[in-house]
């Protein structure tokens, strides 16, 4: 150990390497659960060349390695579960080039996503993957979790703007993945196998992101309905009304009554019979068009036993609802500490899987708030620990998330949407997969990381 930190020293600098308590315990932590895994040592490398002498290091010593971001992840991706290296890539904070002639942009893994995106919306670009935490998460973190958004539900999630990646492989060689191009059928496509694998196979340098054109205009609304269900029901009619919305967020009424309270506001007075809602967003360049479909959403929500539709007036209201929204994860932990489920379905199946939810949920005595992203069948269930003892929390409540995985999966859905599997979701991948399906991606890993260093305890 002492010989490794001597060398971290040699590599990075005396001042960006970290043993003490305070800096490991600060750096073993995630927004899962209440988990706590501080790395041996943390260090902060400033470029690529730094990560790939560490790499070589780890790799030589068969140390472990983990890739740490902004730590806002929910499936505890980035916990040093094995301890060795916390590799923090918090210095990768620059955004290298906007290149407005290809809609392109190459930027570092430690930059904050919102940073990005304000950046490119200065040059009339948009990027649109958009987390809760996009106020604090990093890209880097995002490709790594393959993270969405409320916009993923018109503009696909992280893995649809990935072109090319920069990775530093286990053995200290960096790579380029693919190409700076929007079309590419040359050989296996290592950028897309590289999105979603969760710091296991790579450590990620650079990130080439394609952009779009930033709409020039946006609508947004809040309906509330008088049965959860209803809510969900409504979700695919508007898109068989022939309307794709760039957001379409469902919370139910704990969500909303919790975020109200975290956040100190009340946008909107929460009627006694209003049980969730949908918050819809439309955008686009033409105005009129924009109107025509939001009376289409209205005409279709009022056939699900809505209340009274909230029109955001202006931008202030616009960002208050958002705001309301994005920070209700924040609002459910500052109630309880609680188990993220990040369930998906096919849309038209979201009613049923939100029923299945509280089916489970009395089988097993657990409460839940559930709320997300509707317009992609993506359904976040947090189930709050409350005042259950460790036997329950620990034991009981699993086989729960076991019996509601296995019925998501009948469903036709999937048990992680944006979330990850990183190290709360692995004891369930069975439910998803063969042994052989399985060993199929243990190989690739193996392929990638023959000593087992990077990111050890994740997805399997
Ligand atoms: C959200 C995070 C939890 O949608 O994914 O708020
Ligand atoms: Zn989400």
């Amino acid at each position: 150990m002492n010989q490794i930190v001597d060398e971290l020293i040699r590599i990075s600098g005396r001042e960006f390497v970290f043993t003490d308590e305070e800096t490991r315990i600060e750096y073993g932590h995630d927004e899962t659960e209440d988990f706590s895994f501080p790395p041996s040592v943390v260090v902060k490398p400033a470029n690529t060349e730094e990560v790939s002498a560490i790499m070589k290091l780890a790799n030589a010593h068969g140390f472990p390695i983990t890739p740490i971001g902004a730590r806002t992840g929910l499936s505890g991706g980035a916990l040093a579960v094995n301890a060795g290296i916390g590799l923090s890539m918090e210095r990768f904070n620059r955004i290298i080039d906007i290149d407005e002639q290809n809609l392109q942009a190459t930027v570092e893994p430690g930059v904050i996503t919102q940073v990005f995106q304000d950046s490119v919306r200065e040059k009339g670009l948009m990027y649109p993957p958009d987390p809760a935490s996009r106020g604090s998460c990093f890209i880097g973190g995002n490709v790594s979790e393959n993270s969405g958004g409320p916009k993923a539900v018109k503009y696909g999630v992280t893995k649809d703007y990935v072109l090319n990646l920069e990775v530093v492989l286990c053995s200290g060689e960096v790579i380029w993945t693919g190409a700076n191009t929007l079309k590419n059928s040359t050989g296996y496509n290592l950028t897309q196998l590289m999105v979603g694998s969760e710091g296991t196979l790579g450590v990620i340098t650079k990130i080439v992101m394609r952009l779009i054109p930033h709409p020039t205009h946006d609508l947004l609304m809040l309906v509330p309905f008088n049965s959860a269900e209803k809510a969900c029901e409504a979700v695919s009619a508007i898109f068989k009304a022939g309307i794709i919305p760039s957001g379409m967020e469902f919370m139910e009424r704990d969500a909303i009554v919790y975020a109200m309270d975290f956040i100190g506001e009340e946008p909107v007075p929460l009627g006694p019979d209003e049980q969730a809602h949908l918050l819809i967003e439309v955008d686009g360049n033409e105005l009129d068009a924009l109107m025509m479909d939001c009376e289409r959403i209205v005409a279709v929500v009022e056939q699900f036993d809505c209340g009274e539709v909230l029109f955001a007036e202006d931008q202030a209201k616009k960002d208050q609802l958002w705001k309301l929204r994005r920070r209700v994860g924040e609002a459910v932990k500052a109630q309880s500490v609680y188990k993220e489920e990040d369930t998906v379905v096919p849309r038209y199946q979201l009613p049923e899987l939100l029923k299945v939810v509280k089916q489970v949920g009395k089988l097993y005595g657990f409460r839940s708030v559930c709320y997300g992203h509707a317009g992609d069948g993506n359904l976040h269930v947090n189930i709050l620990r409350d005042e259950m003892c460790d036997e329950d929390w620990n034991k009981t409540i699993k086989v729960g998330i076991r019996e509601l995985f296995e019925m998501v999966k009948k469903l036709g859905g999937t048990i992680s949407g944006e979330h990850g599997i990183g190290l709360v979701q692995k004891d369930y991948m069975d439910i998803m997969f063969s042994e052989s399906h399985l060993d199929l991606m243990r190989s690739i890993k193996k392929v990638f990381d023959p000593n087992g260093i990077l990111n050890p305890g994740k997805i399997f």
